[in-house]
Order: C-alpha cells, then sequence, then structure tokens
C-alpha cells in the first residue's frame, strides 16, 4: 500500500479528518504544520528558520520541508505508507515527493474561503493528545477530553489577519497541486461542508476503506 494525502485549504479539516482516517487504516499521520510547530517550541535551526513564515502565512522554504519528509520517511513506521496532512503545498514539493513515494489517493477537502475564517478562529486543541475542538461546531465535551488530561492550546497563526493571509498563500501556491494529482488520475474531491462523520464516512468511502 502506498501513501494516502490528505489536501485542502487551512481550516478545511485535514487534522480533524486525519485522526480518524488513521484509527482505521492505521498509517501514521504526518503532519508538516504538526512537525514545524514541534520544531519552533524546541527551537532546532529547522523552528528558528520556519518561525517568521508560520508567523506570517507564509510557507516555509520547500528545500526545508522536503527535508523534514525525507528524514520522515526513513522511520520504521512509514514502511507502509503514510497519510500526509498539510503535505505537498506546492508543485516542487509534489515533484520531489513523488521521486520517493508512492501516492495512492490525494483527498482534497472542499471548504469555501467564507466558511474558513470562523473556523480557525474559533479553534482549540487539546495540548496534551492534539484533538481539535471548536468553540461552536465541535466544543470540549463535557465530560472533558478523551484523553483525560485537557489542556487547551490556541495556535499563534490562528489570527484573523493572519488567516486571511494563509488563504491567499493557499490560492497562489497551494491549491494547482490539486490540479498535478487530478492529472496523476488519483484525485477525489470531497465537499468539506457538514457533519464531521459524514465527511470522515465520504473520505472512507473514497479510499475504499471499510
Ligand atoms: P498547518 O498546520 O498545516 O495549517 P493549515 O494547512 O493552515 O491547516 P490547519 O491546521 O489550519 O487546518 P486543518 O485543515 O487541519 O483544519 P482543522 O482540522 O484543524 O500549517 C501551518 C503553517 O506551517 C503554514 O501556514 C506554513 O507556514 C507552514 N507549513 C506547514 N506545512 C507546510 C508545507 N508543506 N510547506 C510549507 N510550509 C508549510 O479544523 C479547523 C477548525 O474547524 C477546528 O476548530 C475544527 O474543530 C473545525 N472543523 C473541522 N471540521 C469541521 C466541519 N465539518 N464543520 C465545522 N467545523 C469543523
Amino acid at each position: 500500500m502506498g501513501s494516502i494525502i490528505l489536501f485542502g485549504p487551512p481550516g478545511a479539516g485535514k487534522g480533524t479528518q486525519a485522526q480518524r482516517i488513521v484509527d482505521r487504516t492505521g498509517q501514521p499521520q504526518v503532519s508538516t504544520g504538526d512537525m514545524l510547530r514541534a520544531a519552533v517550541a524546541a527551537g532546532t535551526d529547522v523552528g528558528i528558520e520556519a518561525k517568521g513564515y508560520m508567523q506570517s502565512g507564509a510557507l516555509v522554504p520547500d528545500e526545508v520541508i522536503v527535508r523534514i519528509i525525507q528524514e520522515r520517511l526513513t522511520e520504521p513506521d512509514a514502511a507502509l505508507g503514510v497519510m500526509f496532512d498539510g503535505f505537498p503545498r506546492t508543485i516542487p514539493q509534489a515533484e520531489a515527493l513523488d521521486r520517493i513515494e508512492t501516492i495512492d489517493a490525494v483527498i482534497s477537502i472542499e471548504v469555501p474561503d467564507d466558511e474558513i475564517v470562523g473556523r480557525i478562529t474559533g479553534r482549540y486543541t487539546c495540548k496534551s493528545c492534539g484533538r481539535v475542538f471548536h468553540d461552536l461546531h465541535l466544543p470540549l465535551p463535557k465530560t472533558g477530553c478523551p484523553c483525560g488530561s485537557f489542556e487547551e492550546l490556541r495556535r499563534a497563526d490562528d489570527s484573523e489577519a493572519t488567516v486571511r493571509a494563509r488563504l491567499e498563500t493557499y490560492h497562489a501556491q497551494t491549491r494547482p497541486v490539486a490540479e498535478h494529482y487530478d492529472r496523476a488520475g488519483v484525485l477525489h474531491r470531497i465537499n468539506g461542508v457538514g457533519d464531521v462523520e459524514e465527511i470522515s464516512n465520504a473520505i472512507l468511502a473514497a479510499l475504499g476503506v471499510e
């Protein structure tokens, strides 16, 4: 089995859906956003380089991203394919990936821009387990986080101004990546507006997972 890509604009629900899909496919989730945030928090060379780009809503340079992906794919749990979340985001990243990994399917989660700002400015996650919540759409259950030790985390780049910059970056540099995979015959477009569970089911059906 090859790898799967979850593709879409910021706030499309890639992280939300990735957690549900990997529970079923068993593949590890490989999120370049999460890897970069961990590098920023740890103060590594990659983190120091990435921080300014992330804060302004721009993309981190391709060579940095391709290097961290190449390293990640050498880890034993990646041997049977992974679920990429937020990668690739430029045509050069997609072309680099074509050279190192087989891609079985690309799931494009489609959400219009006017829905996205509200989704991102209302987002919070559990620092302990990474589960994603939303002030209105997906609040923390009254019984608390399923992991049992909830600690609220809000991202530094989730302000309204930065979300608008991230959307501009997406339209200019990332959206053409969908056409790249459409031409390769592996792109599945999924409506990302509506019930989270129904969207998960549509993704699983597109992947042929029972
Ligand atoms: P990254 O962390 O990848 O952020 P993103 O792509 O902007 O995506 P998000 O994590 O914001 O959104 P998501 O689609 O995962 O949505 P979520 O599930 O959380 O990247 C951050 C930065 O790192 C980039 O700006 C860039 O600088 C850098 N970077 C990362 N990868 C890079 C790369 N490959 N190349 C270069 N630079 C890179 O959902 C959002 C909210 O909506 C949540 O609150 C959720 O509860 C809610 N929600 C989810 N589904 C629904 C639904 N169906 N209905 C209502 N609400 C919903």
